[in-house]
């Protein structure tokens, strides 16, 4: 028999899941975060009447407070949005390369130096310091995705974020440890200070942490738009804080930059469409190549995630990710990029009819046509009563990005600049890529994998996908499509279910450690793949579309500690 406290737990429990859990059902709008705080802030903006991009531009300036390790106003990131006509476009507000980047910056003698991240881990140097940052993008990309399609007055949409900061928040389990540990190890003043109270000590779990100096940069953000962060006070203070800490940021770099929209990769998966980022990200690209040639597999006859099953998620991925480190870069400066033969049916079936079912291939750094990195990133999906949809993925490169920033501002930098080809000509089965489509020039945008997606069904979303995860994640949205498309998962299954990757170089299979048998393990070594073990893949954040009973179901990945879909 159960107490009277445990029916009233679980009633509590019931009412609270209503509100916000791992999988969510509503009718008339949704935001799927990696923070509840932020998807509140979003679903709020909804109800007030805004759009899908509205409540975006909301919840993504709320995760610049409130979920630091990836939300950001120092980074850069992409927007993928179909309104309800099925208009389709993208943003591009990823960073660029300051004016003074060289392709050999980062080197010493034609050798990439290491040094310590973050983390106390050794690292390669274009990861590290304010020289690996990028001019941020999501300020000026915010800005043009509501001049351009936006419905609300842009401060009502800063405002909630300005709130969060001001008044602060309960400081979650996942950043109370994290606090600890910076302040405890790092050597970097800003870091060991970030979680730091009025009083000098450290906040605790659900002790209430405020970050005035954001509210602030917020407020001259709220205040001028696109100019209160690429000018006045705040540029300032930008360019000052980097000339006198060894950064290569200046005011002309910041008075430069723009976001850009761009059209999307578009591609098909039997009668679904499927809208993605182009170049600079490699996301769409690639993704569409991966399905191209997975429809010509025959899926009836493969068991989801046996041997057979990962042994040509594998193949696939090997010969895509070859093909994106051969040819994909910023396109405004590679203007003969094969994007139209590369997402291309023909083109898969000539990569498709060289897989071997019995036997891996082997990843050769001098045969590209033969066929990880750190990151924290944040993606959150929308949809709006009218059938609006964003899809929308913002980095600071790895958690907490360069870790560097100034305390009259309050945010931190990102590390963008390791996601350049560090090396010219160096492509080593170690995965470090020297091709030329991706070495640093002034002002050019590195190659990102962040892959935000819509897929469509007869002109109107029904999935909204995306994750973070660094190279990884253009596989972890790809298989998760693929579950939901081929296998028939419902959105949240297919988020849990079991996620590998491959990237060409290092030839090596990454998996999930507790989602693969130990008898697929070996029968996969019998074909020379080599496997190594990860906790977890990806943190998946997504929308499902009943387009026949007009039901939205969200849902936030197992991975995510803090991630929540609200719907009303
Ligand atoms: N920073 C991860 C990416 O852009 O792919």
């Amino acid at each position: 028999m159960k107490t009277f406290t445990q029916h009233l737990l679980f009633l509590l429990v019931f009412l609270l899941s209503l509100d916000a859990s791992a999988q969510t059902y509503a009718r008339n709008g949704m935001v799927v975060s990696s923070n509840k705080m932020a998807s509140k802030v979003g679903v709020e903006i909804l109800k007030k009447g805004g759009n899908a991009i509205d409540a975006s531009v909301a919840t993504a300036f709320a995760l610049a407070v409130t979920h630091p390790t990836a939300g950001n106003i120092g980074g850069g990131g992409f927007i993928v949005f179909m309104d309800s006509s099925g208009m389709t476009t993208t943003i591009d507000f990823r960073e660029k390369a300051p004016l003074k980047a060289t392709a050999d910056m980062f080197l010493d003698d034609g050798n990439l130096p290491k040094g310590i991240n973050l983390y106390g881990r050794e690292s390669t140097v274009n990861h590290i310091g304010l020289k690996s940052v990028g001019v941020p993008g999501t300020v000026a990309g915010l800005y043009m995705a509501h001049q351009k399609y936006g419905k609300l007055p842009w401060p009502i949409l800063v405002q909630p974020a300005i709130e969060l900061a001001e008044n602060g928040f309960e400081l979650p389990w996942s950043l109370s440890r994290t606090a600890k540990f910076f302040s405890e190890n790092s050597n970097i003043q800003f870091l060991k200070d970030y979680f730091r109270k009025d009083n000098g000590e450290l906040t605790e779990f659900r002790e209430i942490w405020k970050q005035p100096e954001l509210a602030s940069t917020l407020t001259e953000i709220r205040d001028h738009g696109h100019d209160g962060f690429y000018k006045g006070k705040v540029a300032e203070e930008i360019a000052q804080f980097m000339k006198e800490n060894g950064g290569i940021i200046t005011k002309e770099d910041l008075e430069k930059y723009r976001a850009i929209e761009r059209a999307p990769i578009k591609g098909t998966y039997e009668d679904y469409e499927i809208f993605s980022m182009p170049p600079p990200s490699s996301g769409g690209v690639v993704l569409v190549e991966l399905m191209n040639l997975m429809e010509l597999a025959d899926l009836d006859s493969i068991e989801f995630n046996s041997t057979e099953y990962v042994h040509l998620l594998a193949e696939v991925m090997r010969r895509a990710y070859a093909d994106r480190a051969e040819h994909l870069g910023d396109p405004d400066f590679n203007l003969d990029t094969p994007i139209d033969r590369l997402i291309s049916k023909e083109f898969a079936k000539k990569r498709f009819d060289n897989i071997d079912m019995n036997i891996a291939s082997v990843s050769d750094s001098t045969r590209f046509g033969q066929m990880y990195d750190g990151s924290s990133t944040t993606h959150f999906s929308v949809i709006d009563k009218d059938g609006n949809a964003v899809s929308l993925t913002y980095t600071l490169e790895h958690g907490y990005g360069s870790g560097m920033g100034s305390s009259k501002l309050g945010f931190i930098f990102n590390n963008e600049m390791g996601d350049f080809n560090p090396i010219p000509d160096l492509t080593s089965n170690t995965g470090l890529i020297g091709t030329d489509p991706n070495l640093i020039e002034p002002e050019k945008r590195m190659l990102s994998s962040m892959t935000p997606t819509i897929v469509a069904k007869d002109g109107k979303p029904y999935l909204i996908i995306g994750t973070p995860g660094g190279r990884t994640i253009i596989n972890t949205v790809f298989q998760t499509i693929l579950n939901v498309l081929a296998y028939d998962m419902r959105v949240d299954k297919a988020i849990d279910a079991m996620k590998i990757h491959h990237q060409w170089l290092p030839d090596r299979i990454l998996y999930e450690r507790h989602l693969l048998s130990p008898d697929t393990r070996k029968a996969l070594e019998a074909m020379n793949h080599k496997l190594v073990a990860r906790n977890s893949l990806g943190e998946l954040m997504g929308i499902q579309i009943d387009l026949i009973n007009n039901v939205l179901i969200g849902a936030s990945d197992s991975n995510s500690s803090e991630g929540a879909a609200i719907g009303y």
